[in-house]
């Protein structure tokens, strides 16, 4: 069966999804392809942290009451080494910003509900997806979907396909630059039914680790340690994991871990990953398909968002003003935000983690860094302003 429409979005993660409800608001269509089912991406536990302007952007789309209602918002992350929290203060330094702390999963089962309510085509539990023609006027998307062999001929293919999604082998291998950074460790990540144990995040240094603290709920906190990436979840019982959750949280006064049973577990592993450009002909990348960021920033869904307001915003002004500038200069435009946001997750990740090979001059230095940025309002307020995120014109 063939069908058509003006962008053809792959993956209903939150940048295909947000795209295609700002197409909409202004009356551009697109059918959006998802290879998993709509339940799995309901429940895939990720992100937890949105920006102001992510925040912002959801109200403004008006899918953002639920999140308003749910969603505590922060005005302060702690830092916490050699015992002692140090508060960063993110609601002062930058002039009245904070996040919100919302998981992903609601954020995408609260973008479907829009996009369909509006009568928009999600189409999930497609498979064989694939791209041709897509340097050419009219790109086309092959997959087969209720067993049936499936096109759709677009003006333009948005590949918001995530990390191994296939839309990125669409750029010739001629035409990419890739740029790549993974890390000796991963993080072990748990849901715990337990009350907070603090009203802020923690980001821990510790001689036996990086440890962060979070939260879903009243009832249900989520936490990370750092560890091998190779390691096997199974090898890591619940005691084991709250034993160094513990020690590595431990402080001087009376603070404690609030703990109760772990409901789920398991191990990432951390990369930073870019490709340049993130475009080729027709076919524009947006999100986790074009960059990946380690997650000790909580920058990964943000910067999804960022780039699909550019992209929406560009192919308005193709759709309303047959302009194309904006389209030829998305990944130009992108990119400047996408390296920023690389080094700030980079360097959180740097300060915060234990690295196996180093040695105690690189320990100083750390040390130092962690100082520096608790004392100095300067170096707090950059890491502040980095952190609730810079405004989209930046
Ligand atoms: P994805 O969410 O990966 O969505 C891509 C979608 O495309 C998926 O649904 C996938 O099934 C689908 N797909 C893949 N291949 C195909 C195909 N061939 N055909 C059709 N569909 C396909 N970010 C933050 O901003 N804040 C945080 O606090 C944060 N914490 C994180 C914690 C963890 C543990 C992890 C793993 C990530 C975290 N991130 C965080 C990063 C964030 O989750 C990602 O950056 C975000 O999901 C990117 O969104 P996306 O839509 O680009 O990609
Ligand atoms: C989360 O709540 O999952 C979370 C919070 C902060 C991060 C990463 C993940 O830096």
């Amino acid at each position: 069966m063939n069908m058509r429409t003006s962008v053809g979005i792959i993956g209903a993660g939150p940048a295909g999804l947000l795209l295609s409800l700002l197409l909409a608001r202004e009356g551009i269509d697109s059918i959006v392809l998802e290879n998993r089912s709509r339940e799995e991406i309901e429940e895939t536990i990720r992100a937890g942290v949105l920006e102001q302007g992510t925040v912002d952007l959801m109200m403004e789309l008006g899918v953002g009451e639920r999140m308003k209602r749910e969603g505590p918002i922060h005005h302060g992350i702690e830092l916490r080494f050699d015992g002692c929290g140090h508060r960063i203060n993110l609601y002062e330094l930058t002039n009245g910003r904070a996040i919100t702390l919302y998981p992903q999963h609601e954020v995408v089962k609260d973008f479907i509900n829009a996009r369909l309510s509006q009568g928009g085509q999600i189409l999930f539990n497609v498979e064989d997806v694939h791209l041709s023609s897509v340097s050419s006027q009219l790109p086309r998307i092959h997959f087969v979907h209720e067993h049936e062999q499936m096109e759709i001929q677009c003006d333009f293919i948005a590949g918001c396909d995530g990390f191994h999604g296939i839309s990125r082998a669409s750029i010739p291998v001629s035409q990419q630059k890739v740029f790549t950074r993974s890390y000796p460790f991963g993080w072990l990540g748990i849901l715990m039914q337990a009350p907070p144990s603090a009203n802020e995040l923690i980001y821990a240094y510790h001689e036996h680790g990086f440890a962060l603290v979070s939260t879903r709920s009243p009832e249900l906190q989520r936490m990370y340690i750092q560890c091998d990436p190779h390691d096997n979840i199974a090898n890591w019982s619940d005691a084991m994991i709250l034993e160094e959750l513990q020690q590595r949280l431990e402080t001087k006064d009376s603070w404690s871990l609030q703990v109760g049973p772990i409901t789920q577990k398991s191990i990432l592993a951390m990369r930073s990953f870019v490709i340049e450009p993130m475009q080729y002909g027709r076919l524009f990348l947006a999100g986790d398909a074009a960059h990946i960021v380690p997650p000790t920033g909580a920058k990964g869904l943000n910067l999804a968002v960022a780039d699909v307001r550019n992209l929406a915003r560009a192919f308005t002004l193709f759709y309303t003003q047959k302009q194309e500038h904006l389209l030829e200069e998305y990944s130009t435009t992108c990119l400047r935000r996408v390296w920023r946001t690389e080094h700030f997750s980079w360097w959180m990740t740097s300060m915060l983690h234990r690295f196996p090979d180093d040695d105690t001059f690189q320990q100083r230095m750390q040390r130092s860094q962690l100082e520096y940025t608790v004392s100095s309002p300067a170096s707090a307020t950059s890491l502040a302003e980095n952190y609730v995120g810079l405004p989209f014109d930046w």
